[in-house]
């Protein structure tokens, strides 16, 4: 009765990993319980998402060419793009988000265009807008851009209105930290940077907190529609002092990282999985997010619902 948080399933964002080709239903040796998709066997998939009351879903396409400026993340007929169409078509209730960044389509495994050992932040600029229009083209309901590049905002909102998606709304990943709990992501993603290279030189240091509401007030002004803190586990004070400074719908990405450690104590019999989950959804809700990017959203929504 007195009870102040709740997490429904209407709170959570699934992400899907998709690949080329057809019958495709691929586990992820670094994250157990998640599975690789062709485009065909995404039905199935998001209509029992779409049943289990899940908000939505956030599309990551893994092609099978690579290039140095990630021409397979903006193709008309990419793996991303097909993924949307074949998502919207069977559950078109569910909201569809794509993510939005070069490095699951580059072959230096970097987020932008990489040349001279640098990542070259306004040459990215047009292709993300590119990417977000293609994706917008296929059907994407939003786009959230991940690549953290500056002024990136700007640019997709430029590329969209342009191109009559001006309705089309972005969730900016903005507050988004150079974090070692992406490691399972870059497997399941193959995107880890070539070269022993890292992202710090985009992403955030994890020591910084305030300069995490700094990156928000800019993509706020650059036109985002939304925000999103991410990991969130060892940002709960960011997501806590986002919320009581924007009114925007604030979003946190529990990542690959936290759901892997999560499940492999799990399976030792080390933790109690039904209440670890839930717990650790709790807290990121009650330190303030609207909405939660979860790998556990299936396995937590099956639950509450039975
Ligand atoms: C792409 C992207 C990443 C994640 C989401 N979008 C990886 C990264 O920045 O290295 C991580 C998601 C996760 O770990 O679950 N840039």
């Amino acid at each position: 009765m007195v009870r102040e948080t709740v997490v429904s399933p209407a709170d959570l964002i699934y992400p899907l990993f998709c690949v080329t080709g057809t019958g495709i239903r691929e586990p992820i040796g670094s994250m157990p319980g998640v599975y690789r998709f062709s485009a065909d066997q995404l039905a199935a998939e998001v209509k029992e998402i779409q049943d289990l009351g899940i908000a939505g879903v956030i599309v990551f396409g893994i092609p099978d060419t690579k290039d140095a400026v990630g021409s397979s993340g903006y193709a008309e007929d990419g793996i991303a793009q097909r993924a949307i169409a074949a998502v919207k078509d069977a559950a078109p209730e569910l909201v569809a988000i794509a993510d939005v960044c070069l490095c699951e389509y580059t072959d230096h495994g970097h987020c932008g265009v990489y040349a001279g050992g640098q990542v070259r932040n306004d040459e990215t600029l047009p292709l993300l807008a590119a990417a977000a229009v293609s994706l917008a083209r296929a059907g994407a309901d939003v786009i959230a851009p991940s690549d953290m590049m500056d002024g990136r905002v700007a640019a997709i909102r430029a590329g969209l209105d342009r191109n009559g998606f001006d309705s089309v709304p972005i969730l900016s990943y903005a507050a988004k930290y150079a974090s070692a709990f992406y490691g399972p992501f870059r497997e399941a993603a193959e995107s880890t940077p070539r070269d022993g290279g890292d992202r710090r030189a985009y992403q955030m240091d994890p020591a910084n907190g305030r300069e995490a509401l700094r990156e928000i007030e800019l993509d706020l002004a650059e036109g985002a529609d939304m925000i999103m803190v991410k990991p969130a586990m060892a940002y709960l004070d960011v997501i806590r002092a986002a919320r009581e400074r924007f009114e925007a719908p604030l979003f946190a990405y529990q990542v690959s990282g936290e759901y892997s450690m999560l499940q492999a104590a799990i399976e030792r019999g080390w933790l109690d999985g039904e209440r670890a989950i839930e717990e650790s959804l709790i807290g990121i809700r009650r330190a303030g997010a609207d909405l939660i990017l979860t790998y556990f959203a299936k396995d937590y929504a099956r639950r509450v619902r039975r």
